[in-house]
């Protein structure tokens, strides 16, 4: 358990922007920071983060809060777990109490296989310095390769011994769990139940996460020691926190050489990012030998928006990447090629040159995709007409998947020019497979949709459909459970309304889904905007039945207003929203926008941030006296206006399904239902008339 004096001070010190920056490249946009989303795939900036409220949220996937948050959703951690790494990052100290063996048990898997993870890490590190062995065969094995020790220690290069079970047994020895070392994959179990070391007798290259946590290990087999073994890499297994497809090994220490230089560098292998560190590039990560993945483009994506693929230059190397290098195309980085002479790979020459010698050689040598693909099948093809439609379709598919318009048509007219054809026939065909890939694309859409209502129809089991439509929606509820903006008992008994009358019926018939496009929900909205902001202000004084004079909260105010109608918000999140307001309401300090924005709930504290962004303001009520004053500052004018506002919407919308009910075939002969939709019309129709007449007298007095 963390103490709230603790959580307070994490809090202060995780400033926003910089807790993002680590892993999101921000852009100073106004007041605001924006950057590339790491949620979604994201092509324009829509992450918006704001140093003011503390808060980043993304415009398109809605992903975000908090700088908790944050780092919850970004590096997978539960809300607990996420304070522990930011009291880290800002070096706070968490005063904790020793953790029963229940809760031992409890903290999650992910976060135990980190443990192990970091400490086995160490362990490997350890070996390689500090054994006889680890320095006579694993350091030796480095040094031959010529890595220098400055790029060992930065690397965290290790050293597994050839003992078979040494890394099992100190572990156990130091109380880590066999279950956590079967699952992070250093050890494997044999059949007699022995712990097997899974590296052993292999140098060990760490494979760290963006933030630098270990996910997993690669062991290289020694020259040395080649016989009988003919894996030359080890590497931990796909596991909870591994999985080879979402990592990009070097990424952790390149991200800042990365924006500095804005250029990624992409090569095969481990070896290959270590070399080139070691000759002064940094900004260089390895997919570990596999097809890059889309995932992995989005995390390069982040950072920049150019990629140099280094190859060793063969035709059919460039054959076996070309859907890679597609996918780069699509995800809209600019893509170049660098070519390596005679079959190196950029460790292998990096060990034949010097620095300045193998920088010059990165920057004279990078060539355009496109181009060096359309030159290099142009000379294969040697005028054979039928090699030379296929270049061209493959080509033609390549430039379609760029997404930008102008970038596309940069490439069609260079690339016309190198084939000699004309422009607009190259124009046309691109066009053409454009449409085509949109049709595909519609055409999947089309059967995802088919399948789910296919889905939804079986679990609907026959009950009444209503006219909005709410049947077809799997998560709408039937009408014996009305998705009611009206209570059910449970949520406001009858003993509590005021007047001690009988609570509108449960009936209800605005939808479930599809609420968010109607008129009553954007008053809801700005209902629970001024709860948000300004819950905690005074609205106004009444009296007590003592005739003392008791102020009234917004919050308060607008709990009772609704009551009184017995009515609710329509959307869940609204409700948990008004009902914590009042629970807090009374205690000291208590400030209602703090309080939202920093809830632990994700949903809650983006709510909070989405509106009390200044583009929504209230605005439109003027004071009475004409001066346009702050919302603040006529809460008693602007609370109760919102209220009736809301209150005709909701009644007028109610009163709109309840006509639809009414004109479904045969309801009349359907007894007991008619009569409750009558019932509730009236209710609605009295609430209706109560609401225009407090409304006339407001314009009067
Ligand atoms: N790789 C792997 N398993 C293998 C072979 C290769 O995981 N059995 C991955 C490793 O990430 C490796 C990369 O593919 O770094 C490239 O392979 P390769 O070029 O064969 O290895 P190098 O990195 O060049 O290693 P070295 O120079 O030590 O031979
Ligand atoms: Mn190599």
């Amino acid at each position: 358990m963390i103490d709230k004096a603790t959580v307070d001070r994490i809090m202060e010190a995780a400033q926003i922007v910089d807790v993002v920056s680590d892993f999101v490249t921000l852009r100073k946009a106004g007041v605001n920071y924006k950057g590339l989303c790491p949620f979604h795939d994201d092509r324009t900036p829509s992450f918006v983060v704001s140093p003011s409220k503390g808060l980043c949220k993304c415009f398109a996937c809605g992903k975000g809060g908090n700088a908790v948050h944050f780092i919850m959703e970004h590096e997978q951690l539960s809300y607990p777990d996420a304070l522990r790494y930011l009291a880290r990052k800002y070096h706070i100290e968490i005063k904790e109490r020793e953790l029963t063996d229940e809760e031992k048990q409890a903290q999650s898997e992910r976060e135990s296989m980190f443990v192990v993870n970091e400490w086995a890490n160490q362990f490997f590190q350890d070996q390689l310095r500090d054994t006889v062995d680890g320095r006579a065969i694993g350091m030796a094995y480095f040094r031959s390769r010529g890595f220098r020790d400055d790029i060992i220690q930065k690397f965290q290069l290790g050293y597994s011994p050839m003992q078979k079970d040494a890394l099992a047994r100190e572990a156990q020895a130091k109380g880590y769990k066999e279950e956590y070392l079967l699952s992070t994959g250093l050890c494997f179990k044999r059949d007699n139940g022995q712990l097997v070391d899974r590296f052993h007798g292999r140098v060990i290259f760490p494979i760290h996460t963006l933030s630098g946590k270990i996910v997993g290990f690669g062991g290289r087999v020694l020259d040395a020691a080649t016989k009988g073994v003919n894996v030359k890499y080890q590497n931990s297994p796909e596991s909870a926190i591994y999985s080879k497809k979402k990592e990009l090994y070097g990424l952790f220490l390149a991200k800042q050489a990365i924006v500095k230089h804005d250029l990624c560098f992409l090569v095969e292998g481990y070896t290959d990012v270590i070399s080139m560190h070691q000759m002064g590039v940094e900004n260089v990560v390895s997919s570990s030998g596999t097809a890059l993945t889309t995932e992995q483009i989005r995390m390069i994506h982040r950072f920049t928006e150019n990629i140099t693929v280094l190859y060793d230059g063969d035709a059919a190397g460039i054959k076996a990447s070309e859907r890679g290098i597609d996918m780069l195309l699509a995800e809209g980085m600019n893509v170049k090629l660098l070519l390596l002479p005679d079959g190196d790979d950029p460790d292998s020459f990096a060990r034949k040159h010097n620095a300045t010698e193998y920088q010059a050689y990165l920057n004279g040598h990078q060539v355009d995709f496109i181009k060096y693909k359309t030159d290099l099948l142009l000379q294969e093809a040697q005028g054979d007409p039928i090699k030379l439609s296929r270049l061209i379709s493959s080509i033609v598919h390549t430039i379609s998947v760029i997404p930008d318009d102008i970038t596309r048509s940069v490439y069609i007219r260079e690339t016309a020019g190198m084939m000699q054809m004309e422009e607009r026939l190259l124009v046309s065909a691109v066009a053409q497979e454009i449409a085509k890939a949109k049709e595909e694309k519609r055409k999947q859409r089309e059967n995802e949709r088919n399948r789910n209502a296919a889905t939804t129809e079986n679990r609907t089991d026959g009950t009444m459909a209503d006219n909005a439509g709410t049947a077809s929606a799997p998560e709408a509820p039937g009408p014996e459970t009305p998705p009611a903006p009206f209570p059910d008992g449970k949520d406001a008994p009858a003993e509590d309304r005021p007047d001690g009358t009988e609570s509108p019926s449960a009936l209800a018939f605005i939808p479930g889904k599809g609420a968010e496009e109607m008129l009553f929900y954007r008053k809801e909205l700005l209902l629970v905007q001024v709860i948000i902001r300004y819950g905690e202000k005074i609205v106004c004084y009444a009296e007590d039945e003592e005739g003392k004079e008791v102020p009234i909260s917004t919050a308060e105010f607008i709990h009772y207003a609704l009551q009184e109608d017995g009515l609710l918000f329509h959307n869940p999140l609204h409700k948990r929203v008004l009902q914590e307001a009042i629970d807090h309401i009374r205690e000291e300090g208590f400030r209602a926008e703090t309080y939202f924005l920093n809830h632990p709930d994700n949903a809650v504290s983006s709510l909070a941030f989405e509106l009390c962004d200044d583009k929504y303001q209230l605005s439109k009520y003027h004071s009475k006296h004409q001066k346009i004053a702050s919302d603040e500052e006529r809460l008693d004018e602007l609370v109760p206006h919102l209220i009736s506002d809301f209150k005709l919407a909701i009644v007028d919308e109610e009163l709109r399904q309840i006509l639809l009910k009414l004109r479904q075939p045969g309801i009349l002969t359907r007894k007991e239902e008619y009569t409750a939709i009558m019932k509730h019309y009236k209710e609605m129709k009295d609430i209706e008339r109560t609401l225009a007449k407090e409304r006339g007298d407001r314009v009067i007095t």
